[in-house]
C-alpha cells in the first residue's frame, strides 16, 4: 500500500545488503537499556523499532545479565563500574546534550555503548547510531564523541490559533488546540521523535504576529501538556508574547515596559507559566515590526523591552529572544539597513538571558541574500540566527529545493569582524566573542498533511536544519546524502542522482527567480510566482520596483557608498569587496549596484544577455531535475515517486513562468532582444 511519507527519513527499511545486515546482526545481539526513564524508555522503542525493521524480526532480545554481543545505552551514573571507566575522558569532552558511542569488550565479549551525561544525551546517541545503521555505516569499531554546538536548537512555528498557518503551505497547524488538552494527537508524539532524531530542543509554538490569548490559563493549560509530551524528548516549549497582552488580556490601561503594573503583570504571567510547565523554555517577540505593538508604543526602546521580559523569566532559567526584524513604515532610504542602524548602538545592554534573533539577511529570506551585516558587529550580544524552513519566497511546498546549501552559504560566509575566518557560524556558535548562550531558528514548514512538509523532498529542508543547529559546520553535501538514504534508498546508482539534483536545486531556483542579486521581485502579498512589475503599495518596500529600480539605465540597487550605503554596515574588508562593481561577487551584483544593461559580466556577457541566460539556466536546471527523477521509478514506492514526479512538473512549467514574465518585463526597459540560447516566450 502507499507509503505516504508520514515517517519522514525514520523509515527503517530492512537492509538489503545480506552480509551487511549480518555483521550488524552479530555486533547487536541484544540491547540494554540502563535506567528507567521515561526518555530511556523511548530510547529503548526506538531502537527496537529500528533494528527490527532494518535488521529483520525475531532476533533481538533485551537482556540486563547479558552474555551476548550487546548495545548497552544508558548515561553516566547508570553504567555498571565494568564499563564506566572506558569513558572517563569522554565525559569529560561532551556537554549535557553530547554523547559517546564506544565499542568496548569487557571479559571478552563485545560492548557497543551508548553513554552520555544526561538521558536525553543518550537518546540523541541511540538515534545517531541507527542513523549509521540506515546510512549502512560500519559499526565494529566505534569511537563518537559528539556535542551539539549551539544550545537553542528550535523551530518557530508561525502557527495561528485558528490553525491557520502564516507562510504555512503544508496544510493546517498540527497544533488541535480545541481538543488540547485531554486529547493527544500521536502526531505530537511523533513530531517530537522527529525533532529529538536530529537533535532540535525547542519549539515555539505560536506565530511572531502574535495573539495574546495563548497566554491565558485557558491556553496554558493546553500548552502544558504538549510540554508534558515533548519534555522526555529533550524539547523545551516557548511562545510568542504579545506585547501589548497586559493590556489586551491584563485590563492594564498601558504595556509599558517601565510602568511597574506592566512589569508585576508579567512577572505573574511568568510566575503561573512556570508553576504549570517548569522546563518552559521563554518567550519570542516580534515587536515594533510590521504593525505589532512594542516598546516604541511608549516611547522606550528594544532594550527596555526584551530586558523587562527577560527579569520576567529570570529567575526560573527562561530566555527571551528578541526578534530584529524590523523596519520603519516607507522606509524611503533602504530597507536593508533598518535593523543594523536599530540594533547595534545596543550592543552590550541586553540581559544575559536575551538572545537576539537575527534573520540570515538583511531583507527578508530571499532565494540569495548577502549575509546580514548585524552578524558580528555585537560582538558583546548573544545572536541566534533566524532561517526559514518554509519557502515563503521559494515556491511554497510546491517548488523542490533543498534549502541546506542555503543555509550553508550563509554560515561560511566571512564577516571578517575578527579578521579572515571570522565566519557567521562562529559567530552563532559563540566562538568568536565567547557567548555562552547560543541559537538558530528555523520557520517551520510542518503542517497536517499527511506527509507533514506538502512535499516529501521538503522533509530534507526540516532535516538539514535541525543537523546544521547540531553543527553548523556540517557540509549539505553530507546531509544530502544521510537524508537520502534513510528516507529512500542506499542503493548507489540513486543516492548519486538525487544527491546532485538536490545540492543544485537551489541555485537553480534563484536563477530562474532572482539571478545576479535581484531580490523580492515575487508577486504582491502571497509572494508565490514573480510580479516584477507590483508596484501597489502605499509601503514602499513591499514593492517590488523599489528593489529593483530597473530603468532605461539598468537594473539594481544601489547600496554601494555612491547609493545607500549599505556596504558601510559591513567591515571595512567586505564593504569594500561588496562596494566595488569588479570585486562584488556576481551573485550579489543587482543587490549592491545599480549596473547598466550593457555592463559586461565576468562571462564577457552583456548584463542583459547575462540575466536572460541566467534564467534560462535555471530553466534547464528544473528540466534536468525532472528527467533524473523519472529515471528513478524503480528505486520508490509509487506514491511518493509520482508525488514528487507532479511536482517537478509544475515547478517545470513554474520556472519557464517566471522566465518569461520576468525577461518581458524588464526587457521594457533594457529594450534588447533576447540572446541566442534563450526560449522565447510564447
Ligand atoms: C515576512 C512575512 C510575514 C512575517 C514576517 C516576519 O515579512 O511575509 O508573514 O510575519 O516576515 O518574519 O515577522
Amino acid at each position: 500500500y502507499a507509503n505516504d511519507g508520514y515517517k519522514l527519513w525514520l523509515q527503517y527499511r530492512l537492509i538489503g545488503d545480506e552480509a551487511l545486515r549480518q555483521s550488524y546482526q552479530s555486533n547487536i545481539q541484544e540491547v540494554v537499556p540502563l535506567g528507567d526513564s521515561k526518555t530511556i524508555e523511548i530510547a529503548l522503542h526506538e531502537l527496537q523499532v529500528g533494528l527490527k525493521g532494518m535488521l529483520g524480526p525475531g532476533y533481538l532480545s533485551v537482556d540486563r545479565e547479558s552474555i551476548k554481543n550487546s548495545l548497552v545505552f544508558g548515561r553516566k551514573e547508570n553504567l555498571p563500574q565494568t564499563i564506566i571507566g572506558f569513558f572517563d575522558k569522554g565525559y569529560h569532552q561532551i556537554n549535557e546534550e553530547g554523547f559517546i558511542i564506544r565499542s568496548i569488550t569487557v571479559k571478552g565479549k563485545k560492548q557497543l555503548v551508548i553513554t552520555g551525561k544526561t538521558d536525553v544525551g543518550v537518546l540523541y546517541g541511540v538515534h545517531h547510531f541507527l542513523r549509521l545503521l540506515q546510512t549502512n555505516q560500519a559499526i565494529g569499531e566505534l569511537n563518537i564523541v559528539e556535542s551539539p554546538k549551539l544550545k537553542v536548537r528550535v523551530l518557530n512555528h508561525w502557527d495561528n490559533l485558528d490553525r491557520t498557518v502564516e507562510r504555512g503551505y503544508s496544510g493546517g497547524s498540527i497544533w488541535d488546540w480545541h481538543r488540547l488538552p485531554d486529547y493527544i494527537d500521536q502526531r505530537y508524539i511523533d513530531y517530537a521523535r522527529a525533532n529529538a532524531s536530529i537533535g532540535i530542543n525547542g519549539t515555539v509554538l505560536t506565530n511572531v504576529n502574535a495573539n495574546a490569548l495563548i497566554l491565558t490559563p485557558q491556553y496554558i493549560e493546553k500548552v502544558k501538556a504538549l510540554a508534558d509530551v515533548f519534555r522526555p524528548y529533550g524539547i523545551r516549549v516557548y511562545l510568542t508574547a504579545r506585547f501589548s497582552a497586559p493590556m489586551e488580556i491584563g485590563g492594564l490601561k498601558t504595556a509599558d515596559p517601565l510602568d511597574a503594573g506592566v512589569i508585576s503583570w508579567w512577572k505573574g504571567k511568568a510566575a503561573r507559566i512556570y508553576a504549570e510547565i517548569p522546563d518552559f523554555g521563554g518567550f519570542l517577540v516580534k515587536a515594533n515590526s510590521e504593525g505589532q505593538p512594542g516598546p516604541q508604543n511608549y516611547g522606550r526602546n528594544h532594550v527596555d523591552g526584551a530586558n523587562m521580559l527577560a527579569d520576567a523569566v529570570a529567575p526560573f532559567g527562561g530566555i527571551i529572544m528578541w526578534r530584529a526584524f524590523v523596519y520603519a513604515e516607507n522606509s524611503s532610504d533602504d530597507r536593508a539597513k533598518e535593523a543594523y542602524s536599530e540594533f547595534v548602538p545596543y550592543d552590550g545592554q541586553f540581559k544575559d538571558n536575551v538572545l537576539v534573533q537575527v534573520k540570515n539577511g538583511p531583507i527578508d529570506f530571499q532565494p540569495r541574500e548577502p549575509f546580514h551585516p548585524m552578524f558580528g558587529a555585537m560582538p558583546k550580544t548573544p545572536l541566534m540566527i533566524e532561517f526559514q524552513i518554509t519557502q515563503e519566497y521559494l515556491g511554497c511546498s510546491t517548488h523542490s529545493v533543498f534549502l541546506s546549501t542555503l543555509f550553508e552559504e550563509v554560515l561560511e560566509s566571512d564577516t571578517y569582524r575578527k579578521g579572515k575566518g571570522s565566519t557567521v557560524a562562529k559567530v552563532i556558535d559563540g566562538s568568536l566573542s565567547n557567548k555562552k548562550l547560543t541559537g538558530m531558528a528555523g520557520v517551520s514548514n510542518i503542517g497536517t498533511d499527511r506527509n507533514w512538509t506538502g512535499n516529501v523532498f521538503l522533509q530534507a529542508n526540516w532535516y538539514s536544519f535541525g543537523r546544521l543547529a547540531w553543527n553548523p559546520y556540517m557540509k549539505s553535501a553530507d546531509i544530502a546524502d544521510e537524508w537520502i538514504r534513510a528516507t529512500f534508498s542506499n542503493d548507489k546508482a540513486f543516492v548519486q542522482p538525487v544527491k546532485a539534483f538536490m545540492l543544485q536545486s537551489r541555485e537553480a531556483t534563484v536563477n530562474y527567480m532572482t539571478p545576479l542579486g535581484l531580490h523580492h521581485i515575487m508577486a504582491a502579498g502571497h509572494h508565490y510566482g514573480p510580479g516584477p512589475w507590483v508596484d501597489i503599495f502605499e509601503r514602499a518596500e513591499w514593492n517590488s520596483v523599489y528593489f529593483h529600480k530597473a530603468d532605461t539605465l539598468g537594473v539594481g540597487f544601489d547600496r554601494s557608498t555612491t547609493g545607500s550605503n549599505a556596504v558601510g554596515q559591513y567591515a571595512p574588508e567586505v564593504a569594500r569587496m561588496f562596494n566595488d562593481i569588479n570585486t562584488c561577487p556576481e551573485e550579489y551584483l543587482l543587490w549592491f549596484h545599480h549596473v547598466p544593461w550593457n555592463y559586461r559580466l565576468k562571462n564577457g556577457q552583456s548584463l542583459w544577455n547575462g540575466m536572460a541566460l541566467k534564467y534560462q539556466e535555471g530553466v534547464d536546471t528544473v528540466a534536468a531535475m525532472v528527467k533524473t527523477w523519472s529515471s528513478l521509478e524503480g528505486y520508490v514506492d509509487s506514491q511518493r515517486f509520482n508525488e514528487m514526479k507532479m511536482l517537478l512538473d509544475i515547478q517545470y512549467k513554474e520556472a519557464k513562468w517566471w522566465r518569461d514574465s520576468c525577461l518581458l518585463y524588464f526587457q521594457r526597459f533594457s529594450k534588447m532582444e533576447l540572446p541566442e540560447g534563450v526560449e522565447k516566450p510564447t
